[in-house]
């Protein structure tokens, strides 16, 4: 993998072939590109794999506004700076999904097609967005570790490496404060995408772990109906992190959809 975080605010990881169908892989929270490691490291060479660390996150640096918009915005920024002109692949978990509809909206032009992975399209309930702001005091309080705390149990599947659940309950905690606030504020703030779910016509591949808790099946299940042409597939033994824990099959998955585009 080669690193660049020159001419753009976001630090990026590439691998594979530049000349090769270009895919954008977009991280959830509070997490970092590193989570798409083992996965892109299974990926045929053929492909031109981007892995951004989004803004305040991981190696980027955080920047006013956090929103999913600037997200977005950051993202076709770092395509334009790393010269890939062509319509990307854009696949994204949870959070990385929030990003990657408001993408669509905003940057049609640029997605060729969408992979949605554990994640969901309705925006919070006042419920849960009272919960992100509780949790931007507790981080402003007392640092990243909190968010780590109240996220790690409902991560994973039940039977999950207890060595992969430590790595990323480290990771989390490690994530600058400011960063894991802004993601926080902008989660709480994003747009409700179940409205525009039926206009969306690119190929869409839909993936969801079986024991997830934190977007369930269910939630695939009806993002799946909304979506015409769209491919659902559950994977077996998995919770939120489906490509962190059962990754031969994720990449299968990914891989096969990919070969119904060329
Ligand atoms: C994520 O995994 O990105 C988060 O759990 C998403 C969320 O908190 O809504």
């Amino acid at each position: 993998m080669s690193d660049q975080s020159q001419g753009s605010p976001l630090f990026v990881q590439e691998s594979g072939d530049e000349t090769g169908v270009p895919i954008l892989f977009i991280h959830g929270f509070p997490l970092t590109g590193q989570m798409w490691e083992a996965a892109v490291a299974q990926m045929p060479e053929e492909y031109r794999c981007i892995i951004p660390d989004l803004r305040g996150l991981g190696e980027s640096e955080a920047a006013d506004p956090h929103s999913m918009a600037a997200y977005a915005d950051d993202l076709a920024g770092l395509l334009d700076d790393i010269d890939e002109k062509r319509p990307v692949v854009v696949v994204a978990l949870s959070m990385g999904g929030y990003v990657a509809f408001e993408f669509y909206r905003r940057h049609r032009a640029k997605v060729r097609a969408l992979a949605l992975i554990d994640t969901r399209a309705n925006s919070d309930s006042a419920e849960a967005r009272a919960g992100r702001m509780t949790m931007i005091e507790k981080v402003k309080a007392s640092g990243s570790k909190a968010v780590a705390d109240a996220m790690i149990e409902k991560l994973f599947a039940a039977n999950v490496d207890p060595e992969l659940k430590q790595e990323w309950y480290e990771i989390m905690s490690s994530q600058p404060p400011e960063g894991v606030v802004g993601t926080l504020q902008a989660m709480a703030d994003r747009a409700d995408s179940t409205p525009m779910l039926a206009s969306i016509d690119c190929p869409t591949l839909i993936v969801c772990g079986d024991q997830d808790v934190i977007t369930p099946p269910d939630v695939h299940q009806e993002m799946h109906a909304a979506i015409a042409g769209s491919r659902l597939e559950i994977v077996a033994e998995s919770g939120h992190m489906t490509p962190l824990e059962q990754t031969d099959e994720f990449t299968n998955i990914l891989c096969e959809f990919l070969e119904t585009l060329e």
